[in-house]
């Protein structure tokens, strides 16, 4: 069954480590996240975007194949199934479709309008046990081939979004989705500090994990962070796997173009991926 994201995070904030939130794309991205969750005895958030959500179907479609998985695969660690950067539209359709979690992502909005429609969202959330994550300060990232710099969120205003009860908060802390650009000055714990001691035991979620450094994730965990959001990275390694089975003329072999092979290295490829996340974050054996 899922679950709302709050015990997971709250115990990883006491414990000082982070539990990942992995978004997924497809019936392969989902199996091999949740495999490796199991194998890891590790709690998991898996990550929806709106874009993610229309491309499988709608968000009923994915409740159905992740609360399918869950039963079929015989899954026991905590998994909770979430909105990633949610409109305020979007985030209703996934509380309606089943979702466990949703974030609302009202950063580019003027704060009085993000506090107010994130209010709104504490109380339906609240009312249904659901775990609500909230955003203050842009992330930034790539669009349109534009490298945009991530915004450094202003810690008062981040105590005023925690202040809302919601479950936990998502603070621009200079990063950004996808690859950085060479030039990156790196995050800004100096912004990350004065955050958490604004907001105490409020976990922080850091967005962008593809591409940080091992050492500044673990800064970042000892300053707060308990939930980290990686995307691009499996996606990449997905590619790589399956453009070299490609290249190798495997799926000229035999069967090899049978999906169920032409798929399998990708989907191995996301595994060690999720692996190595889970092992650097410090959630293996805290399910
Ligand atoms: P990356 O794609 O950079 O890993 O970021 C993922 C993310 O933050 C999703 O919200």
């Amino acid at each position: 069954m899922l679950v709302s994201a709050k015990e997971m995070l709250t115990k990883a904030k006491a414990g000082k480590y982070a539990v990942g939130q992995f978004n997924i794309n497809n019936l392969e991205w989902t199996k091999a996240i949740l495999q490796t969750a199991e194998e890891l005895k590790s709690p998991v958030i898996l990550g929806v975007s709106e874009g993610a959500g229309k491309y499988m179907c709608g968000y009923k479609t994915v409740v159905g194949m992740v609360n399918g998985m869950l039963e079929e695969m015989g899954i026991t660690v905590p998994v909770a199934l979430h909105l990633d950067h949610g409109s305020y539209e979007g985030a209703k359709k996934c509380i309606e479709a089943g979702f466990s979690s949703v974030m609302f992502d009202g950063s580019h909005y003027p704060i009085e309008e993000n506090i107010a429609k994130t209010k709104e969202l504490v109380e339906t959330c609240n009312k249904l046990g659901l775990s609500l994550e909230a955003e203050v300060g842009a992330i930034g990232g790539e669009e349109d081939g534009v490298v945009g710099g991530g915004e450094v969120a202003d810690p008062k205003e981040c105590k005023m979004i925690a202040d809302l009860g919601i479950t936990m908060l998502a603070a621009g802390i200079g990063n950004i989705h996808g690859k950085y650009p060479a030039n990156w000055p790196g995050l800004r714990f100096d912004t990350l500090e004065e955050i958490q001691k604004l907001t105490g035991t409020m976990p922080l979620v850091l967005h962008g994990g593809t591409g940080i450094p091992a050492d500044m994730i673990k800064k970042a965990i000892s300053l707060g962070v308990s939930k980290i959001n990686v995307n691009t990275e499996c996606q990449l390694a997905f590619a790589e796997a399956t453009r070299k089975y490609i290249e190798a003329g495997k799926d000229l072999e035999g069967k090899g173009f049978d999906p169920r092979k032409l798929l399998a290295d990708g989907t191995a490829a996301i595994k060690a991926t999720v692996k190595e996340k889970m092992e650097l974050f410090g959630s293996v054996g805290k399910a």
